[in-house]
């Protein structure tokens, strides 16, 4: 049956359903969601509610359709990436070997192959982390301690870049169930990507709260000056594999971080103001 036809049917039964005349009812099919516009016939407030339910509705779908589509991609993403490391291993191995017996070759080419070698690698440990976490452990770990572990690491880089990393309400958080690797891998993407919009400098904010006793919310906040924030149209293409606006970008790091946190069964939302910036906000179940 064609897309029109099956707008039609569905047309006509709700229209049947409600009793009322033919010019009321209005369905449009573009995939993957399904709108009904319904006309004259309702109080605007029900109106309202109506439009509410359809959009959560299609919230629902495609939050559902992007948890496949990462699935997928990262499958194969991790695959390839675990299929790439041991050439890669004895690649860097023999360049090692070369660099010592050759002479007469600059120096800077075996400099080039080095680094060259190194973002492949760095490259295929952004992939791996793609994968179902079902090969690892999860375990019962404190969130806090995880953040700040983070921010241990993330330190001398962040002055480096003359950034502040700044902490609020980190005590007594709960034990979260999680690989404890992945959850730090999000937390380090999240600072770099604040970091680096902010090449002039400026402060990182990581704020936790509980909004129930079962989640516990980080919301990982920057001043964005460097792009005042992310124009709203761009927001839902972050996370899309390859999506990038950097000149050295890779576009994985938010693809890797939404997929961690869709395998410990969490949320994530991205809010962005011009000139203001951006807060990236997760959601877990806490224990
Ligand atoms: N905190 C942020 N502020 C502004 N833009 C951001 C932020 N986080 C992510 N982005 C946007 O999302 C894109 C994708 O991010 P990511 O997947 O980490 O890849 P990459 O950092 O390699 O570009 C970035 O290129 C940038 O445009
Ligand atoms: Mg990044």
């Amino acid at each position: 049956m064609k897309v029109k036809e099956i707008a039609s049917h569905i047309g006509r039964l709700l229209r049947e359903a409600f009793g009322k005349g033919p010019q009321s009812i209005f369905v449009n099919i573009s995939r993957p969601f399904i709108v009904i516009y319904l006309r004259n016939f309702l109080s605007p407030t029900e109106k309202i509610l109506l439009q509410q339910n359809i959009t959560q509705e299609n919230q629902n779908k495609s939050k559902l359709l992007q948890a496949e589509k990462l699935t997928a991609v990262g499958q194969l993403a991790a695959s390839i990436a675990h299929e790439i490391r041991n050439p890669l291993t004895s690649l860097k191995g023999f360049i090692h070997l070369i660099e010592q017996a050759v002479s007469g070759v600059s120096k800077s080419y075996f400099e080039i192959m080095k680094d060259e070698l190194k973002r492949i690698e760095l490259i295929t440990s952004e992939l791996l982390y793609l994968a179902k976490p079902q090969a690892q452990e999860f375990k019962d770990e404190h969130i806090g301690q995880i953040i700040q572990d983070v921010i241990l690491l993330m330190g001398s880089q962040a002055l480096m870049n003359n950034v502040e990393l700044r902490t609020s309400r980190l005590e007594n958080l709960p034990v979260v169930h999680c690989v404890g690797a992945q959850l730090k891998q999000v937390f380090i993407n999240l600072i770099k990507n604040a970091m680096e919009a902010m090449p002039d400098g400026g402060a990182i904010d990581i704020v936790a709260s509980r909004p129930s006793a079962d989640m516990i919310v980080i919301q990982v906040r920057d001043e964005g000056k460097g792009i005042s924030g992310i124009p709203q149209e761009l927001i839902s293409k972050i996370g899309s594999p390859f999506y990038t606006t950097k000149e050295n970008g890779k576009g994985l790091g938010m693809m890797a971080t939404q997929q961690i946190i869709f395998y410990h069964k969490g949320t994530l939302e991205i809010s962005s103001r011009e000139g203001e910036g951006t807060t990236i906000h997760i959601a877990l179940p806490a224990l």
